[in-house]
């Protein structure tokens, strides 16, 4: 059966107290309405439409992508509303109903849903509430039916007694809405058309009404402030690390690690505490890391190890390659196969060869490095001159002393030594050394300042 899915995001979201839509506030790195719409293209619908309003510019211009059409819902005046000023747009043989602050919602249990759906057959997400305060409550017959749906605002106290809530998500036949949608009044407590109102109709018009819950109910709950979306984060994290544990990682602390991407990982991989990865993050078997890591659109080959308080951000570490304590490694920062960065070192758009290494305090920008070298403490490339960046090459197996000014563009040939200290300006052939520094002068009977005395 065709698809296509409304998803709901033109409420204001008052109690965020922010100036950024609700739908836009973000969980695990990604706008709520963004995890909302992945969800929803996991099913494979002929097409998305996502009703805006407040903030609508902002939202349209964080998410437009071919497959959505954004629909202007410019006064809020309830769901029924909302799913209304898509209906033009929509030809499918099924709607399914997402909202977009509801962000954890999982596409298993919308396939589970869809199933229950049909031509004559409208299918509703419900949920059991210990409390359902505020929720529209699922009225049933004595025969256990679905015959109604009543909000909080407009429920008896009876009706009010019912702990099984309405999700706001639901499937309904495409063909059947337009007519419902005609039909429905604002003449209730909210003075609102609500979409929950269709329910009722689709009964009188002889249609079965179905009913599936989520498999877990933080699927279907909403963001209406921080605390909740907070809560909704520490969710996300916590299914984020019991997937990757699954998947044979140790995680030191499933509780202080977080995930704001995809991550790929191997096995006997083991992450200790305080580890942020972001992007798309590879960590293929065996590699190790330390606490305190933001690793960020990186790629770790098998054994590499990343030690306390690293900072990666497009970097790749070869295979038993390692860095830190206190690395930064900067887009294309590429470290070959056992390759070392040791603390303080920042790297930017620089190779590393095979078993190269810059053990302590050192900045390689724009550099390519031959296998085996090792660069030492306190070495620069001077590798940008106000305005235009230059090159460093060091060939295979040279020694770069400590305290070395590389001033790009400058190569430096295979097997070649530098003295520390030097300022290396121009081409070091391979297999020489170079002394680039001043001579020591020592100066006899020197005689040190001494201090005036105070007047
Ligand atoms: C709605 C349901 C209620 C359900 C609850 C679950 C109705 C009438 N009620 O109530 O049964 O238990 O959700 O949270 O449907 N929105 C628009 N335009 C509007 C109004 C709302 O886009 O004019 C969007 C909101 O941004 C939000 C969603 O629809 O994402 C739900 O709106 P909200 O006002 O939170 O509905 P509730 O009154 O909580
Ligand atoms: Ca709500």
């Amino acid at each position: 059966m065709s698809l296509e899915i409304v998803i709901l995001a033109a409420g204001q979201g008052t109690r965020m107290r922010s100036a950024l839509p609700k739908v836009l506030h973000p969980v695990a790195g990604k706008a709520m309405l963004g995890h909302v719409i992945d969800t929803a293209r996991e099913l494979n619908p002929q097409r998305i439409h996502v009703v805006i309003g407040h903030g609508a510019e902002a939202v349209r211009e964080r998410l437009a992508a071919d497959d959505l059409n954004f629909v202007l819902q410019e006064q809020q005046h309830g769901t029924g509303h909302a799913v209304a000023q898509a209906l033009p747009f929509i030809s499918a043989e099924q709607v399914l109903v997402l909202y977009g602050d509801v962000p954890l919602i999982e596409a298993p249990t919308l396939e589970r849903l869809l199933a229950h759906a049909g031509p004559a057959q409208l299918a509703l997400l419900t949920v059991a509430l210990d409390d359902p305060t505020g929720y529209g409550r699922i009225i049933r017959d004595a025969r256990g039916q679905v015959t109604a749906i009543v909000e909080q605002k407009d429920a008896t106290e009876e009706q009010r007694a019912i702990r099984e809530g309405n999700t706001g998500i639901l499937a309904m036949p495409g063909a059947r809405m337009a007519e419902w949608m005609g039909r429905l009044s604002n003449s209730n407590a909210q003075g609102e058309y609500y979409l929950t109102d269709v329910i009722a109709m689709a009964v009188a018009d002889g249609l079965a009404v179905a009913t599936a819950q989520p498999e877990d109910a933080m699927e279907v709950q909403g963001a209406n402030d921080r605390r909740q979306l907070a809560e909704l984060e520490r969710h996300y994290q916590q299914r984020a690390a019991c997937r990757l544990m699954a998947q044979g990682v140790t995680l030191l602390d499933p509780a202080r690690f977080d995930v704001r991407g995809e991550v790929s990982v191997g096995r006997d991989v083991v992450i200790d505490i305080n580890v942020i990865l972001e992007g798309r993050v590879v960590i293929e078997d065996g590699v190790e890391i330390g606490p305190n890591c933001v690793i960020r659109n990186s790629t770790l080959r098998c054994g590499a190890v990343v030690k306390a308080n690293s900072h990666l951000e497009g970097a790749e570490l070869g295979e038993g390659a390692d860095c830190g304590p206190f690395a930064r490694l900067r887009p294309g920062s590429v470290l070959g196969a056992r390759a070392h960065v040791g603390n303080f070192v920042e790297l930017k758009n620089a190779v590393l060869g095979e078993g190269a290494k810059a053990g302590h305090l050192a900045y390689l920008g724009d550099a390519e490095i031959g296998a085996l070298s090792n660069i030492g403490a306190g070495t620069i490339t001077c590798n940008y001159d106000g305005a235009n960046k230059h090159r460093t090459v060091i060939g295979v197996d040279a020694f770069i002393g400590t305290n070395n000014s590389l001033v790009a563009p400058v190569t430096i040939g295979d097997g070649a030594t530098t003295a520390a200290g030097s300022v290396i300006t121009s081409e070091v052939p391979a297999a020489t050394l170079a002394v680039g520094r001043a001579r020591q002068r020592n100066i006899d009977g020197w005689q040190r300042p001494v201090k005036k005395p105070k007047a």
